[in-house]
């Protein structure tokens, strides 16, 4: 029988810099989805990837000082070193820089050029380049003029562009999310789109950029480069070969069965992406879902904002299945959730090394200790006691599954766990230490020592999508080889496992961690907060001299410079630093922590009402322990007897731009 195709992806993940525990979080769910899938029968096509081209990453190379194809291939070697250390199962791997990809996206452009779905005309617009994302009027008013999605400054951009007529594709988008509920997934997204972009009226696409080169470049005319967010979405087309020699994969698993994606980049895939695929005539992906974020202390973790966590750090020192664990138990996939140290190593201990490992450890104790180390048959059971462990172990795979479709790794999870819970709760019903005492009881001894072992060939065969290291050895422990056994389809078989299975007393499956000292070693790992000396302890000759005259520069590097008015809300002194205020900004509605060296010329009150001139796209420092987002602007003369802060002659609304 041929088996039912299922095409999955992730994102295709910036090479920016390294990746963070936040893209980990998303392939190590959408891995497990993958691998539940391949065990219940689906021919399964798992793809991830690279995006590598765009202003960003030219930038980054440039500061780095090397090619934009050496600085990408550097980090791409990171991405699958990372993925081999996680035991992610994909089955492609795609790089927006490799030639079939770069071909596929020149023909679709030309495609649709051809078609009059493309066309070409002027432009000038507000741009976020981390994004790389257009913003219209009313969406910057909205967000307070900084970018909707990742709250930094945006630049104004005028090019003479292609556009992709998305208006054109509107209606039918609109009426196609309408009648397909389960397209965009969590559905509170799907209502999101609809009324912050789609009612209000989409304006046409902009999908070349001429200000850069690091990009497809447009083959009819090299002026242009393709938009990077046009080029990435099409990876989930190339890699099948679309529009090439050998399009056997396309024809096989097109049209996607889910893309799973940080909610953040929905609207792209729900809008511009169907949108091409209209106008190409394909159909569309049967579902995109959108995962919340891990936050770090409220913040979302994120490359450029400098605080993220390392999971190759993480993996080596607690190993795969204990990361995979937390990762895909510990927060609700649709929702965002914050990434804490301490409830890291406490799901630790007390589900993988107490509730899981324990069980298994005291079943294969008491076998050898009872019965030789030889599985006793159940030959007596007493149903009142029996039942639940019996009853949640049947119920299993049918949770999975519908936590599964419902892509809720953790719902799955939380399941299995459930039945490891019952089955220890089982343990200290039926106190088998007490029954050993007493010969007559040994039918009954035997039978809750099979059920718990049971139980537990269950769990291991349930555990495998999600925890690739554990279920093997769990299935060495209770001496299962029969690979029936361990097959999915034997999860629902409550009494499949033969008596007399020699089981094997292993190390354990999780060693318990000490709380305190790993609470040190992970708080190490973060970024340091860069304290200051006091003054006094800096020697003069520290300072570097200032020249007198700076070497002349570009109006565009002038403009690279964010400089707003914020208005100050609040203020106070940091008490770990002698020269630190801590001023509390609002910047036209966004609120924002600045850190200013002004301690010795102005009081807290002083402060507090005033309009302030700051450099609002200065990237984050954490200093005394706290992050500052921006400088506030100040004069002052040789060795700083005076200084002010700068203001403006007129009373004027913060937010505003300094030019
Ligand atoms: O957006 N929490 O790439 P990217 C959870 N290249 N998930 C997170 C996360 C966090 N703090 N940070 C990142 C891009 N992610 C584009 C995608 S697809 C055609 C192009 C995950 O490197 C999440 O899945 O910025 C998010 O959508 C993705 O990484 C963004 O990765």
């Amino acid at each position: 029988m041929t088996k039912k195709p299922y095409y999955i992806t992730t994102p295709i993940y910036y090479p920016s810099a390294n990746l963070h525990i936040g893209h980990t979080y998303c392939t190590v769910n959408t891995d497990a989805l993958a691998r539940y899938k391949r065990l219940t029968g689906y021919d399964v096509y798992f793809l991830t990837g690279a995006d590598e081209h765009g202003q960003k990453i030219e930038r980054k190379a440039e500061a780095a000082g090397v090619t934009p194809q050496k600085y990408v291939d550097d980090i791409v070697e990171g991405f699958h070193r990372l993925w081999a250390l996680l035991d992610i199962s994909h089955d492609g791997f795609v790089r927006t820089t490799d030639d079939y990809h770069i071909a596929c996206v020149q023909k679709v452009f030309k495609k649709l050029y051809e078609k009059g779905d493309i066309y070409k005309s002027s432009y000038k617009g507000m741009y976020c380049t981390p994004c790389e994302s257009f913003w219209t009027e009313t969406q910057l008013k909205e967000s307070g003029g900084v970018c909707p999605d990742c709250g930094r400054p945006v630049e104004e951009v005028e090019e003479e562009s292609y556009f992709l007529r998305v208006s054109k594709y509107a209606p039918r988008l609109i009426e196609y999310i309408n009648e397909h509920p389960e397209f965009i997934q969590p559905a509170s997204r799907a209502k999101e789109m609809l009324n912050n972009f789609l009612l209000p009226g989409l304006e046409d696409l902009c999908v070349s950029r001429s200000t850069f080169k690091w990009g497809v470049p447009v083959d009819f005319d090299d002026k242009h480069v393709i938009y990077v967010w046009f080029d990435a979405v099409l990876n989930y087309l190339s890699k099948l070969g679309y529009l090439s020699d050998d399009d056997e994969k396309f024809q096989k698993y097109w049209p996607a069965d889910v893309h799973i994606v940080g909610k953040e980049i929905v609207r792209f895939h729900t809008i511009v992406w169907p949108i091409m695929l209209m106008a190409l005539d394909l159909p569309l992906p049967k579902q995109v879902y959108g995962h919340g974020w891990l936050v770090l202390n409220g913040r979302k973790m994120g490359k450029s904002f400098g605080n993220v966590v390392d999971p190759v750090k993480l993996v080596e020192r607690y190993g795969v299945d204990a990361i995979r664990y937390f990762l895909l138990s510990e927060f609700t996939f649709g929702q965002d959730g914050n990434f804490d140290n301490e409830t890291l190593i406490t799901r630790i201990n007390s589900d993988l090394a107490n509730d899981l490992g324990n069980l298994l450890s005291r079943t294969v104790a008491m076998i050898e200790k009872y019965f030789g180390g030889e599985v006793p048959a159940p030959v007596c059971p007493v149903p009142e006691e029996d039942d639940p462990v019996i009853t949640a172990a049947k119920a299993l795979a049918g949770k999975i599954e519908a936590a599964m479709n419902a892509i809720h790794p953790n719902e799955a999870l939380g399941e299995i766990f459930r039945l490891i819970r019952i089955s220890n709760k089982y343990i200290d019903v039926t106190a088998p230490w007490i029954l050993a005492k007493d010969e007559a009881k040994r039918g009954r001894l035997g039978t809750v020592l099979y059920n718990l072992a049971e139980s537990l060939r269950i769990v291991g065969v349930a555990l495998q999508p999600f925890l690739t290291r554990t279920s093997p050895k769990l299935f060495a422990q209770l001496g299962i080889k029969d690979e029936a056994l361990q097959s999915f389809a034997s999860i629902a078989d409550f009494g499949a496992l033969s008596a007399g299975t020699r089981v094997e007393k292993g190390e354990a499956l999780f060693p318990r961690i000490d709380l305190k000292k790993e609470l040190e070693y992970l708080e190490s790992l973060l970024p340091k907060p860069e304290e200051e000396k006091p003054a006094e302890e800096k020697p003069a000759e520290e300072k570097p001299a200032e020249p007198e005259k700076l070497p002349e520069i570009s109006y565009d590097d002038f403009a690279k410079l964010d400089l707003r008015l914020a208005k100050v809300v609040a203020c106070e002194e940091v008490r770990k630093s002698k020269k630190l205020l801590k001023c509390t900004l609002d910047l036209a509605g966004e609120e924002r922590t600045v850190l200013s060296g002004i301690k010795n010329w102005y009081s807290p009150a002083d402060l507090v009402g005033k309009t302030v001139v700051v450099v609002a796209n200065l990237a984050p420092r954490v200093m005394a322990g706290i992050e500052s987002r921006g400088m506030i602007l100040c004069a002052s003369d040789e060795g700083d007897v005076h200084l002010s802060a700068l203001t403006t002659m007129s009373e004027m609304e913060s937010g505003l731009k300094v030019r």
